[in-house]
């Protein structure tokens, strides 16, 4: 699987430390909040994973599917799946995601999560393409923000491969372009 990268852009060593950082800002900011983080499926669940290890305060851990992309392309079209998530009514949630692109899919499901009485909601995103943003939305707390470019791993996929990648990396384009 390396061998179709481009490049690796960031080592598990790299992710896993910044990781660490986003978690004490998270463990400072929501002190005393028992904070909902709700991961967004499937792309975040490593890094839920590894951010919840490293928050050390009361919490709870829900997650949510959504999705706009066919293989590099986003459809425009996002659906949310809310029902299994808990009562959010005066709850402080952080939205968890693997990566902030055009910002259509969460702009939509931060609007599903705030009609439902949340108390607050706070973005957390490994990686940021901001070059590629249609929306107004930022996230609070931003692993690394990255150009414009297709990448894969720690989560991240083209077509359902390349998630368990340890590292994160370019996809070479003759991989989607054949
Ligand atoms: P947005 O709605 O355009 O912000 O897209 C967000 C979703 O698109 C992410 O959760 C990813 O699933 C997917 N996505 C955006 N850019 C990439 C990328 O470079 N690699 C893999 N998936 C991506």
């Amino acid at each position: 699987m390396l061998q179709d990268l481009l490049m690796i852009t960031h080592t598990e060593e790299q992710i896993t430390a910044r990781v660490r950082e986003l978690a004490a800002e998270i463990n400072r900011d929501y002190e005393g909040k028992n904070p909902l983080f709700i991961g967004v499926l499937k792309g975040a669940y490593i890094f839920m994973a590894e951010l919840c290890k490293n928050v050390t305060i009361p919490c709870e851990m829900a997650f949510i599917s959504a999705s706009s992309y066919k293989g590099t392309q986003t459809t425009g079209t996002v659906s949310a799946n809310t029902d299994k998530l808990p009562d959010l009514t005066g709850r402080h949630v952080v939205l968890v995601e693997d990566i902030l692109d055009t910002g259509l899919t969460l702009s939509h499901i931060c609007k599903v999560l705030s009609s439902c009485g949340t108390a607050s909601l706070e973005i957390c995103s490994l990686m940021d393409k901001p070059s590629r943003r249609k929306t107004e939305l930022t996230g609070k707390y931003v692993g690394f923000e990255i150009p414009d470019a297709f990448i894969v791993g720690y989560g991240l996929d083209y077509n359902e491969k390349y998630r368990n990648l340890p590292c994160v990396g370019i996809l070479k384009p003759e991989i989607y372009e054949k």
